[in-house]
């Protein structure tokens, strides 16, 4: 069979880490999926920079516009970040030249997902973001697919690798907020923005994303209640240690009569909690379906965990499989609603 030809635009830590899974792996999955997956061309800032892949071979675009509008790839894939911008820009261009996207964009996906899936679903192609929320973990597949035959009461867990890995150091080591974000930047775990992560909104992106596909609600990251841990201090999780007690920033969405409740705040979490011991870059998500509960936990954020997932992707892609962004047909999402209950006002 002919080769899925891919374009990536963004060489960062999962860019690179895509470039090198999928050479690591070239065989072994040919084989499996019955065609070869090729990376035809790529697209980032700088040329010159040595990033640790082989870059020999493929075609090189100075704009990402231009690469996601080339006639000579299948699949674009999409890892600039940003929700506006070249980010958009190239999302769209692929659209419209009938590409297949491939993104880790949530940021991207939660602001304008709908009209995305809905210029993708009228073009026939796909959007697939696996690696945009939780990393490594295979939610998007688990509530898209493996777990369809579920109705969904709540979802909900850690869904910044980030911020976990800032609390958690500072709760067993007894470092300063700035040293362990500064750590956390140069693991490459924390958005280009840190502010992103350690405000919640990079939570409320991922939540928005998870309700979509759980409730069949739309993504609006802008009406969920969030609350970061930028005002936590070492005082504050010694005095919930001493109480028994791990904080840990929580997004959750929660069915509540026909609305969906979502918020993102801090939460103090029984020691004992399995959820408690969930630690550094780690992340969790437990989905409470009527036939299944279950948390899925692994690798939150990181290049090679977050090229997993794009990998896994475009293996679909390049097996045929189809469908909408959101597991949904994107005219059946309706607005999350007011939930009946209003736990963050009054009393
Ligand atoms: N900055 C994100 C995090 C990357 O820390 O979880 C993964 O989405």
């Amino acid at each position: 069979a002919p080769s899925l030809k891919i374009g990536i635009a963004g060489l960062g830590t999962v860019g690179a880490g895509v470039v090198r899974m999928l050479a690591r792996r070239k065989e072994v999955i040919a084989a499996r999926i019955g065609r070869p997956i090729e990376v035809v061309a790529v697209s980032a800032r700088d040329r010159s920079r040595d990033r640790g892949c082989d870059l020999s071979g493929m075609r090189w675009f100075d704009s990402a516009v231009e690469l996601a509008s080339s006639p000579d790839i299948d699949v674009f894939v999409e890892l600039i970040g940003g929700h506006e911008g070249a980010a958009k820009a190239a999302v769209e261009a692929a659209i419209a030249a009938g590409h297949d996207v491939v993104t880790a964009n949530k940021a991207l996906l939660a602001h304008h997902g709908v009209a995305l899936a809905r210029a993708a679903e009228a073009k026939g192609v796909g959007i697939d973001f696996e690696a945009g929320v939780a990393g490594g973990i295979p939610v998007i597949k688990a509530l898209r697919e493996a777990l369809l035959g579920n109705e969904i009461a709540r979802v909900s867990g850690i869904l910044n690798g980030t911020c976990n890995y800032i609390l958690t150091r500072m709760q067993e080591e007894g470092l300063s907020f700035d040293v362990c974000l500064d750590q956390a930047q140069k693991l490459g775990y924390a958005e280009a923005d840190p502010t992103f992560d350690v405000d919640g909104f990079d939570t409320a992106h991922k939540l928005a994303l998870l309700a979509a596909l759980a409730f069949g609600v739309q993504p609006d990251p802008d009406a969920i209640h969030v609350e970061g841990i930028r005002s936590i201090t070492l005082a504050d999780l010694q005095a919930a240690d001493e109480l028994g007690y791990r904080v840990k920033l929580l997004g959750v969405a929660a069915r509540s009569g026909d609305a969906v409740e979502l918020r993102v705040h801090p939460t103090m979490v029984p020691k004992h909690w399995p959820i408690a011991q969930v630690s550094s870059v780690t992340n969790a998500v437990a989905i409470d379906g009527d036939a299944v509960a279950l948390t899925l936990v692994g690798p939150g954020a990181g290049g090679d965990a977050t090229a997993s997932a794009v990998v896994g992707d475009l293996c679909d892609r390049a097996a045929g499989r189809s469908g909408s962004p959101f597991g949904w047909p994107v005219d059946t999402l309706r607005p999350a609603g007011q939930p009946t209950i209003q736990r963050h006002e009054g009393g």
